[in-house]
């Protein structure tokens, strides 16, 4: 069954690069992570993609979010061909791939869409709290690449609209303005957000709040 935002993110065990986890709940406790799959080992988008993802490993972890990769090869394919993502990208994969032989975890979380392929899973993306509830999802086919820059973006607004009463407009990026949510009586704003703008009675904008 599809799981759906709000849903607590399945648990599962399953063989990685980085050894066994036995609990995908208890590996991320108190963190937020993005658990993200690949159709094939030895693909060329995929290869791009692990590379990426790599490079971006210190922002992830600026953001306290643990990075998990899962495809539906065995363990000895994945350790081959990270020899391949370094070769072509420039970066060792640092961060755990999940060996999905099974699909176990491709079942758990619905990655293989049958329409698309009987066997090989789509690019799926899903974002999970330090709650274990699913914040965002993204499916994408095999042919086309993440953009892995807007899941840094998109956290930015996950973890600041978890703690301020918030959200963030189109193609918002770190810094700029943010929206008050329409729940936040003007009176409050005026404490919250001081000086805010109100564009249109249920559009008011302010300044970006410091972390708490
Ligand atoms: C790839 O990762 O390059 C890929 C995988 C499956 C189908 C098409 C492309």
């Amino acid at each position: 069954m599809a799981i759906r935002l709000g849903d607590v993110a399945p648990d599962f065990s399953a063989d990685t690069t980085d050894g066994r986890i036995e609990s995908f709940l208890k590996w991320k406790e108190g963190s937020w992570a993005v658990l993200f799959s690949h159709p094939r080992d030895f693909t060329p988008v995929c290869t791009t993609e692990l590379g990426a993802v790599a490079k971006l490993k210190p922002e992830f972890d600026k953001r306290n979010t643990k990075v998990i990769g899962v495809s539906v090869d065995p363990l000895d394919s994945h350790h081959k061909w990270a020899g391949d993502i370094t070769d072509v990208t420039g970066a060792e994969l640092n961060y755990p791939l999940i060996a999905d032989p099974e699909r176990k975890v491709a079942q758990l979380y619905d990655m293989i869409h049958p329409n698309a392929s009987d066997t090989a899973t789509v690019r799926s993306v899903f974002v999970i709290g330090p709650d274990n509830k699913l914040k965002l999802t993204l499916t994408y086919p095999a042919s086309t690449g993440r953009n892995f820059l807007e899941l840094l973006r998109v956290i930015d607004s996950l973890q600041l609209t978890s703690t301020h009463q918030v959200a963030t407009p189109a193609d918002w990026k770190q810094g700029e303005d943010i929206i008050i949510v329409p729940s936040v009586s003007d009176e409050e704003a005026q404490k919250r957000f001081p000086g805010f703008i109100t564009k249109k009675p249920y559009l008011r904008v302010a300044p970006q709040p410091k972390a708490q």
